[in-house]
């Protein structure tokens, strides 16, 4: 049994803030140039007052069903990836399980920070993979303007708003010609580094601010050698090469980081995806969302073999070979 790739969505919210507007109508002492260099980033989705990690899951959700031509009724798992939930309990997965009108199954949400959707594809997998699950939702949704400093211009100016999901189907597809679906997911973390990239206190702590801290270098220092040595783990576990990978679909944090990931694996620019410069760092929702924007503009072809990899907070990192 394999878990494949049936449909992806994406949701953003209507309202864009251009870096330039960051400085003339925030108030930040930052600049278009430092942001763009440093990043790529040249604009970000922000939620409206209304908007929730499940709304938009929840739009993501349907299109992603749309595209895949599959009812919500034949849902029988949710799982959304956020750091951002609508409220602590219930998961924000039952939020959408109800707004979709998914069938009877089951949902939770899975905290990973910006690996969370990676996380995520790893345990519908393994649910559909051991018969637990037969059609499952895999979401990345967050609301990271509600989590920023916007007086730390080390950090406000990276993230945005948005969501993006993915609907996986048991079906055959290993060992038969087209050997479509997820090949595997591989899931790292190591807690020693837990406080470079943090959310300060939140529900169930003592205090804090409930705000994003990051020593953005230390992050930095880690990114590019954990997910080329992930990404390596997931091409040896398949008997698979470089040469054989057709698109990078990385997280979107930042352009230096992703554009070293290509190099390290050999990729000319136009096969690897990139959404950074419009969404910004959408943490958990970057991935699902590149892949969205990728399928709408007909990039993925049917049997293209596809690398997905994210690093974050915890730290965690991990990578995911599918074949489309
Ligand atoms: N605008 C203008 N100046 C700024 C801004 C800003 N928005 N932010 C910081 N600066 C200033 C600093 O105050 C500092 O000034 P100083 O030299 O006078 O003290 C100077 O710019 C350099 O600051 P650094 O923080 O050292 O800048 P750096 O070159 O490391 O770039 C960045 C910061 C972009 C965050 C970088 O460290 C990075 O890309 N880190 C990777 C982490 C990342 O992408 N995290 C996203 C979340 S984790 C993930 O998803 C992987």
């Amino acid at each position: 049994m394999r878990s494949l790739i049936a449909g992806c969505g994406g949701y953003l919210p209507e309202r864009v803030v251009r870096n330039d507007q960051l400085a003339a109508e925030f108030g930040i002492e930052t600049s278009d140039a430092w942001i763009t260099e440093r990043t790529g980033i040249r604009q970000r989705h922000i939620a409206a007052p209304g908007e929730t990690a499940s709304s938009m899951g929840a739009a993501a959700a349907l299109q992603a069903l749309e595209r895949a031509g599959i009812p919500a009724a034949a849902v029988d798992c949710v799982i959304v990836a956020t750091a951002t939930p609508d409220s602590a309990f219930p998961a924000t997965a039952v939020r959408v399980q109800a707004a979709i009108g998914a069938g009877p199954g089951f949902a939770f949400d899975l905290a990973a920070a910006c690996t969370g959707f990676i996380y995520a594809l790893g345990a519908a997998d393994a649910l559909i993979r051991t018969g637990q699950a037969r059609c499952a939702l895999v979401i990345g949704a967050e609301t990271y303007s509600r989590i920023l400093d916007w007086t730390d211009r080390g950090t406000c100016v990276l993230f945005g708003d948005g969501a993006g999901a993915v609907v996986l189907t048991a079906g055959e597809g290993a060992g038969d010609a087209t050997d479509r679906g997820i090949l595997s997911t591989h899931m790292h973390s190591d807690g020693r580094f837990a406080d470079i990239l943090h959310i300060e206190g939140g529900a169930g702590s003592t205090g804090g601010t409930g705000l994003l801290r990051m020593a953005g270098r230390e992050v930095f220092r880690h990114a590019v050698s954990k997910l080329a040595a992930v990404v390596d783990q997931a091409l040896t576990a398949n008997g698979l090469a470089q040469s054989d990978i057709r698109w990078l679909v990385p997280h979107q944090a930042n352009l230096r980081i992703i554009d070293a990931m290509g190099r390290k694996l050999g990729l000319p620019k136009d096969r690897v995806v990139v959404t950074v410069d419009r969404h910004a760092n959408t943490s958990a929702a970057s991935i699902p969302l590149a892949l969205a924007d990728a399928s709408a503009r007909g990039l993925i072809e049917r049997g293209d073999l596809v690398v997905m990899e994210a690093i974050g907070g915890g730290l965690t990192w991990g990578a995911t070979l599918a074949r489309f």
